[in-house]
C-alpha cells in the first residue's frame, strides 16, 4: 500500500469498513504512521453501552502506543457514510501525546486535506506542561 496521502486515506477507508457501528451506523477508520514507518489502523468500535465506545483514531493510536510507539508522524481519517470527517477533541488531544506532526482527511468532495495539530489544537495541554518546561 502506497505512503502517498491519497494511498493513507484509502487505507483508512478500507478500517472504516472493517468498523463496528452499529447504534449510529457512522464509520471511521484511520491510519497511524509512525516515526519508523510502521503503520497501524483501526476502526471505531460501539458499544450498546454508547459512552464505552472507542473513535477510530483513538483505537488506531493505542494500537500504535501498545507496540512500542511513543512518536506519530501522520495520522489518516476517512469515513465511509458522509464526505467530511474530522477527528473530535479527544482524539486531537490523543494525537498531541504522540506528537503527529500531520494530519489528512477527506474533503467533502471525497479528496484530501493536510493539516498540522497546531491548526486542529491550538495551544494544546501536552506532556511538556508536566514537565514544567512549557
Ligand atoms: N467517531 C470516530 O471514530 N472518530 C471521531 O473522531 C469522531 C467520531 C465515531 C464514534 C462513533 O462510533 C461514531 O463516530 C459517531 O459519533
Amino acid at each position: 500500500m502506497s505512503d502517498s496521502a491519497h494511498g493513507l486515506l484509502a487505507e483508512a477507508k478500507a478500517a472504516a469498513e472493517r468498523a463496528y457501528a452499529p447504534y449510529s451506523d457512522f464509520h471511521v477508520g484511520a491510519v497511524v504512521v509512525a516515526d519508523d514507518g510502521r503503520r497501524f489502523v483501526g476502526g471505531n468500535v460501539e458499544n450498546s453501552a454508547y459512552g464505552a465506545t472507542i473513535c477510530a483514531e483513538a483505537n488506531a493510536i493505542t494500537t500504535a502506543a501498545a507496540a512500542g510507539v511513543r512518536k506519530i508522524d501522520t495520522v489518516a481519517i476517512a469515513c465511509l457514510d458522509t464526505g467530511e470527517c474530522y477527528p473530535c477533541g479527544n482524539c486531537r488531544q490523543m494525537m498531541r501525546e504522540f506528537g503527529v506532526d500531520r494530519i489528512i482527511v477527506q474533503d467533502p468532495a471525497g479528496d484530501l486535506r493536510e493539516h498540522t495539530l497546531e491548526e486542529l489544537l491550538p495551544h494544546a495541554f501536552g506532556p511538556d506542561q508536566l514537565a514544567g518546561d512549557a
